[in-house]
């Protein structure tokens, strides 16, 4: 991915009109209450000290107000959540606390590839649930029963998905949490595109229905467009909200404070922001679907949520061969399915958060285009 973005640049550098489709990002600005928020902080000098470890206390009481509102469900502001450097530092913090080395953690596959590094650098086993594009990239619970051995402690879950932009139906939600709870495993729901979905509900979070086990991570990366600022949060009962404090101590202490004061401003009006976002995304997905059934190219699931669009290509066997040829001749920029994980070969991943509709109709075309003229590497 490092390789294909330095190459990017360069070919962009050069003059070539490079459409890049890699990066998880959107482009829409944060709200302005952050920014002025953030702007009106910075004469104060309080602003260059630590905010306590587990974040602002104001913040924390603005988050489990965020909570109830939109995923049902009553945190505790000063026991039960924890502002973090991000989604990522969280979901590290909470396997850190939760695993052993040698013990085992499921993550429905494909797979996000910073939670499967995160369990390996533990020193712990990454252990794929392999859902399949017929059921709509759905871990079923059977295969997630099959997974769990007396060695399993954690079962990962990001509702919507990365890389496959599927929304897990509620009772699916159910139904795993019901299954972890029999047999004593932790859930960490990832929930950093918790708001953006497509549907007229969010999705259920596995905290509203299994709070003692399950430990919600959330971000502002996406829905808030604050992905430099590093700011998320973890929530769950105190019980390892406590663990998580002692490694959010003696890894980052806290979350920088001023991007802490400037979100608090911001939670009260995000809903209507996270609106704006959430409508742009659809019509770009509704675009991006669209040209792709034109160009023939239909080997894909409708995304329910998230930003990404998971693209099987028939007939290619390497995609990352795919990718480099497709960045070469067609000057566009996509993910190779294998970098996340068994049963991500033979696709791609395409991130239509930050390309206007106009590039997303274009992108189509030059896929197809690359597909029909398969090189020796492929
Ligand atoms: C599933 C998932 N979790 C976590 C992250 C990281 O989020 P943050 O920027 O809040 O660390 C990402 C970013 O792409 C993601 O896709």
């Amino acid at each position: 991915m490092v390789e294909l973005a330095r190459r990017a640049a360069e070919l962009a550098q050069q003059g070539a009109d490079v459409i890049r489709l890699d990066q998880g990002a959107v482009d829409i600005a944060p709200p302005s209450a952050f920014v002025e928020r953030v702007a009106e902080v910075l004469a104060d000098p309080e602003i260059n000290r630590y905010s306590p470890d587990p974040g602002l206390p104001g913040l924390r009481s603005a988050l489990a107000r965020y909570g109830s509102e939109r995923f049902g469900v009553e945190w505790e502001p000063e026991s039960e959540i924890v502002v973090t450097a991000g989604a990522n530092q969280a979901c590290f913090a909470a396997l850190l606390a939760m695993v052993e080395p040698g013990e085992e953690v499921l993550l429905p596959s494909p797979w996000y590839f910073n939670h499967a590094m995160a369990v390996t650098a533990l020193g712990a086993i990454p252990v794929p649930v392999p859902t399949r594009p017929e059921e709509a990239f759905a871990p079923a619970v059977g295969a997630v029963a099959d997974a769990i051995t007396p060695r399993t402690r954690v079962l990962v879950l990001i509702n919507p998905n990365n890389p496959t932009g599927a929304r897990y139906e509620d009772d699916l939600i159910r139904e795993l949490a019901e299954l972890a709870v029999e047999n004593d495993l932790w859930i960490l729901s990832d929930q950093t595109y918790h708001e953006l979905h497509f549907g007229s509900v969010p999705p259920l979070s596995a905290a509203a229905v299994a709070d003692a086990h399950d430990r919600t991570v959330g971000s502002f990366s996406k829905s808030l467009g604050l992905a430099g600022w590093r700011l998320g949060f973890l929530a769950g009962q105190a019980k390892l909200v406590t663990e998580v404090l002692k490694i959010q101590d003696c890894s980052v202490i806290c979350a920088g404070r001023a991007g802490q004061e400037g979100l608090r401003a911001a939670l009260s009006e995000a809903q209507e922001h996270v609106v704006r976002v959430r409508t742009v995304l659809h019509e770009r997905r509704d675009r991006l679907m669209a040209a792709l059934r034109a160009a023939h190219l239909n080997a894909f699931v409708e995304p329910g949520g998230s930003l990404f669009l998971f693209l099987r290509l028939p007939g290619v066997r390497d995609d990352r061969a795919f990718c480099r040829r497709l960045l070469e001749e067609q000057h566009v920029v996509a993910v190779p399915g294998g970098v996340f994980g068994p049963g991500g070969e033979g696709s791609i991943r395409l991130s239509y958060g930050s390309t206007p509709p106009d590039s997303l109709g274009e992108v189509a075309g030059r896929i197809a285009t690359a597909m029909e003229e398969p090189s020796l590497e492929d």
